[in-house]
């Protein structure tokens, strides 16, 4: 057993230092059918047999639809001061487009932010976290450059309705994951298994980054707008030329393939020439929209790769190696606090973004409730504290990190994997819909309250 971790370094964070926690529409709000939403494309896939792994969906998730107060009262307890969550685009336009958006859907995230400012949360609003219209599949989704057009319509309305009250919005959630996981994996919404898709996918949802970021703009102006990719150190498996070759076109599709075009450097050329034909069609004018100027880079840390030359699997072929024997959480992702350290280092040399913030990190662990209720999640604790040091170590070597997002508030449906993986720091019964703060929740109230200030 792990022994309690005491919060050792909490002294240090500046005064402005923005702490916060993450959630997303479709993994919690569940009320998929109420208030107008229209289908999105993870309730459809979640439809098809053996897509998810205990055959569940986000109905009812964690109901927080219906209890969002409830919800926001837990976050406002922690002692968080930021609440990151996102918009359920079918809600907003339940047949993705159109002249009149739903005033139902408006008026919940109208709700919910207001409950957030009520409780001292700063509202952080992500636009696209997965939960596409179906409707806007029906006609290629992603693979569609309308969507585009779509997207910036549907930001420009939140813009309108909320940009009085949200400051702080993210246009996109991990965009690999999207086009890799939805459009060449097929194991994400809509369930493609296409390369060259997902390729194109990537871009246009890069397009649609930079054409919502005006959208914003011009609808809020004071907007503070950013992106958050999902970003890993990549290591290769030996010194081997070859591996050390496959590590760097790993990274190229992992990492460069959407940091260089959004800090204007183009697409990288050893990975576009690597793609061949596979590249993407790119329209004239393409990379300056996706180079819009933003205000901060959110980064999602979970864990680094470490990859090896592979036989196969054409140009950008690499096999990612598991991982050793040293600590994993129940994802079976490797526990690598340095690697944080290593990445923002990495992301801000090479690329200097005005403000970093990490939109996520977090762990899954086999939870267990002892007879008393109580979740005593040493293992989740000790991640959450080793990952805040190295948050700390980051500051300290000059990043401009302001702000961690804990993933997550709320245990939730963790995508393909169901309901059996838990990230909360609440833990949830979804039989009874019942809340209880686990001991990493605990630990993270203390540790905020405990927190001094850097002079
Ligand atoms: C990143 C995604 O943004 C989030 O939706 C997911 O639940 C976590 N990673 C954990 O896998």
């Amino acid at each position: 057993m792990l022994s309690p971790v005491r919060p050792p370094f909490s002294r240090e964070f500046p005064a402005d230092f923005l702490w916060g926690c993450a959630t997303s529409s479709y993994q919690i709000e569940g009320g998929t059918a109420d208030g107008g939403r229209g289908e999105s494309i993870w309730d459809r896939f979640c439809r098809q047999p053996g897509a998810i792994r205990d055959g569940s969906s986000g109905e009812p998730a964690c109901d927080h639809y219906h209890r969002w107060e409830e919800d926001l009262d837990l976050a406002a307890a922690l002692g968080v001061r930021a609440y990151r969550f996102s918009i359920a685009w079918p809600r907003i336009f339940p047949n993705g487009i159109g002249s009149r958006p739903n005033p139902e859907g408006l008026a919940f995230y109208s709700r919910l932010v207001d409950g957030m400012l009520k409780r001292g949360l700063q509202p952080w609003a992500t636009l696209y976290h997965w939960d596409l219209p179906q409707a806007l599949q029906e006609r290629g989704g992603w693979l569609n450059r309308s969507t585009i057009g779509a997207f910036s319509d549907f930001a420009r309305v939140m813009g309108d309705q909320l940009g009085d009250r949200v400051q702080h919005w993210i246009t996109h959630n991990e965009p690999w994951c999207t086009a890799m996981l939805g459009h060449h994996l097929g194991v994400h919404a809509p369930g493609l298994r296409d390369f060259r898709a997902a390729m194109q996918v990537s871009h246009h949802l890069l397009v649609s980054h930079g054409e919502a970021v005006r959208a914003l703009r011009s609808a809020a102006p004071s907007a503070k707008v950013g992106i958050t990719l999902s970003l890993h150190p990549i290591r290769p498996a030996s010194n081997r030329p070859a591996d050390l070759a496959a590590a760097v076109r790993h990274d190229g599709l992992r990492n460069r393939w959407f940091l260089d075009p959004l800090f204007g450097k183009g697409y990288p050329d050893d990975v576009l020439s690597a793609l061949g034909e596979e590249a993407p069609r790119i329209v004239d004018g393409d990379l300056c929209r996706i180079a819009s100027p933003c205000d901060f880079l959110g980064v999602n840390y979970y864990f680094p790769e470490t990859v090896a030359d592979a036989p196969e699997g054409g140009a950008l072929r690499t096999q990612v190696i598991e991982s050793g024997d040293g600590p994993h959480t129940a994802m079976g992702w490797p526990v690598d606090a340095q690697g944080m350290v290593e990445l923002l280092e990495r992301v801000q040399r090479d690329y200097a973004p005005p403000a970093l913030y990490l939109t996520e990190n977090g762990a899954c662990y086999e939870d267990v409730m002892g007879q008393d209720g109580r979740v005593t999640d040493l293992q989740r604790q000790r991640f959450l504290a080793d990952h805040i040091a190295a948050a700390h170590q980051a500051l300290r070597v000059g990043v401009p990190l302001k702000g961690y997002f804990v993933w997550s508030l709320l245990d939730n449906f963790e995508w393909a994997e169901g309901y059996g993986k838990r990230f909360g720091l609440v833990h949830v019964d979804y039989a009874t819909q019942q809340r209880r703060l686990k001991a990493s929740g605990e630990w993270l109230r203390s540790f905020l309250r405990t927190e001094r200030v850097m002079s």
